[in-house]
């Protein structure tokens, strides 16, 4: 027999179904809670509440667990592409490699944006912030591809899909003042990504296989992470059967948030400023415990993970791998490292289970590959992509109703109008 709770209210005794995923977490379904006992829950922030099934990304704060359909992160991380992780997403199954060769050729077939389109960078001015440019192509492609773009297809998944790295390439050289590369069909997508960021027209140089690795790596750790802040505003804005595009332009407009995609440049901007400020580690952890101080240590803590971010560990070894192979002597990694190693002994930063996140590490990263620190959101945003494809997709194909949360009103009762004259 199925498991319920039991639910006192009004003087009665109700039933609830609840609802075990297949790693055993637990949901009480209140699906019906208004409508059978006039209640609605309340739970600001989401604390706890389950806005939906899914099948896509497993997570387990607790343990540090965190899986793509069912495969660990360090496993995927470490053996799949980023091409291969998106079709895992997306699809439920890893390729076969006729599978992977067909959706690479599509990708690498369908980059191009109308040149129409980058006129939107005349319209910013030079010191804007990229995730605004980027919110703004993505508004703009949804008029330039309107015809059936609210409709889940592959057809529309993919040419989003293919016109990201493109988007971002040329916001990427629309900052260092360079000129637009051609999609170069013959190289991978990652590869291509990079060229199109940093190439000349016509070069064709190689690129450093450690460079090409280091970036697929950090895309593959980025590209789902469940019901999180912006993937749960893709679900929203996707619920009212926004276009595909649309519903992208609210993920990337939640993930720029400094409490969410936007602490990898705040992380990035902090080790700067502690190097700048002679490298005293130990002043800026008094900072961050500090409740009169707004400053927060960025890229520490979560909202699930409470005993370490498992993307964080792979994020770090990938980091002290990187640097050494590109000869690179940073020294904010060691105010990093040192920060981490202060903070982990530290009672307030225990006590709260308060652990290095995605985003501690992997500026680093991005800034030893030559990107400008107001790039990293965008590029978080690059990886995260096929997640919120794939989230949308689900979404779409259930049926879901459209997203729309109640409230408790605590507001003014009801009070006559005041003309104006006697207020
Ligand atoms: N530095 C100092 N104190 C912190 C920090 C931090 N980074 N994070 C949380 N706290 C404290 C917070 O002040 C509170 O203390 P108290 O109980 O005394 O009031 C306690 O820890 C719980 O914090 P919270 O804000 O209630 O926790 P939350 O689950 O709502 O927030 C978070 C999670 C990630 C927004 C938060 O930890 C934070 O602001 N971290 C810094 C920003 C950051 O690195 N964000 C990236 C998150 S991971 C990638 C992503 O989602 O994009």
């Amino acid at each position: 027999m199925s498991e319920k709770v039991q639910l006192l209210a009004n003087g009665n005794t109700y039933e609830l179904d609840v609802v075990v995923g297949t790693e055993g977490d637990k949901g009480i379904d209140i699906t019906k809670l208004q409508e059978t006992t006039g209640y609605v829950t309340l739970d600001t922030g989401y604390k706890n509440t389950g806005s939906t099934t899914s099948a896509i990304t497993y997570l387990d704060g607790d343990k540090g667990i965190l899986r793509y359909r069912g495969y660990s992160i360090e496993e995927v991380a470490e053996k799949a592409s980023f091409t291969e992780v998106m079709y895992l997403l997306l699809y439920g199954e890893l390729p076969k490699t006729h599978e992977l060769e067909a959706f690479n050729a599509k990708l690498s077939q369908a980059g191009e944006i109308p040149t129409q389109l980058d006129k939107i960078l005349d319209a910013f001015p030079k010191d804007a912030h990229p995730m605004s440019i980027l919110g703004a192509y993505f508004n703009g492609l949804s008029a330039h591809f309107s015809k059936d773009n609210a409709a889940v297809t592959d057809e529309n998944i993919l040419l989003v899909l293919a016109q990201m790295p493109t988007v971002v390439a040329h916001i990427q050289q629309w900052i260092r003042g360079g000129r637009f590369v051609d999609n170069n069909a013959s190289l991978d997508y990652v590869a291509n990504f990079l060229k199109m960021s940093f190439g000349e027209p016509g070069d064709s140089s190689d690129l450093n296989p450690i460079v090409v690795e280091a970036m697929d790596k950090l895309l593959i750790l980025h590209a789902d992470h469940e019901q999180n802040c912006s993937t749960s505003t893709v679900r929203i804005v996707g619920s009212s059967n926004a276009n595909i595009y649309a519903s992208m332009a609210g993920g990337i407009a939640a993930l720029w948030g400094p409490l969410h995609g936007g602490a990898n440049q705040a992380v990035l901007e902090m080790l700067e400023a502690i190097k700048a400020d002679g490298g005293d580690t130990d002043k800026w952890i008094a900072k961050a415990k500090d409740k009169n101080d707004p400053f927060r240590l960025m890229g520490f803590g979560h909202r699930v993970y409470k005993n370490f971010d498992p993307r964080a560990n792979i994020i770090k070894k990938a980091c002290d791998n990187l640097l050494e192979a590109l000869n690179i002597n940073d020294d904010i990694l060691d105010i990093a490292k040192r920060l981490e190693e202060v903070a982990l002994k530290d009672e307030y930063f225990i006590s709260r289970k308060l652990y290095p996140n995605v985003d501690f590490y992997s500026g680093i990263i991005y800034k030893a590959l030559g990107f400008p620190t107001e790039m990293f959101t965008v590029l978080f945003a690059l990886g995260r992509m096929p997640g919120w494809l794939s989230q949308w997709k689900e979404l779409r194909l259930q049926k879901q109703p459209i997203g729309r949360p109640m409230q408790i009103y605590n507001g003014s009762g009801m009070r006559p109008y005041v003309d104006i004259k006697d207020r």
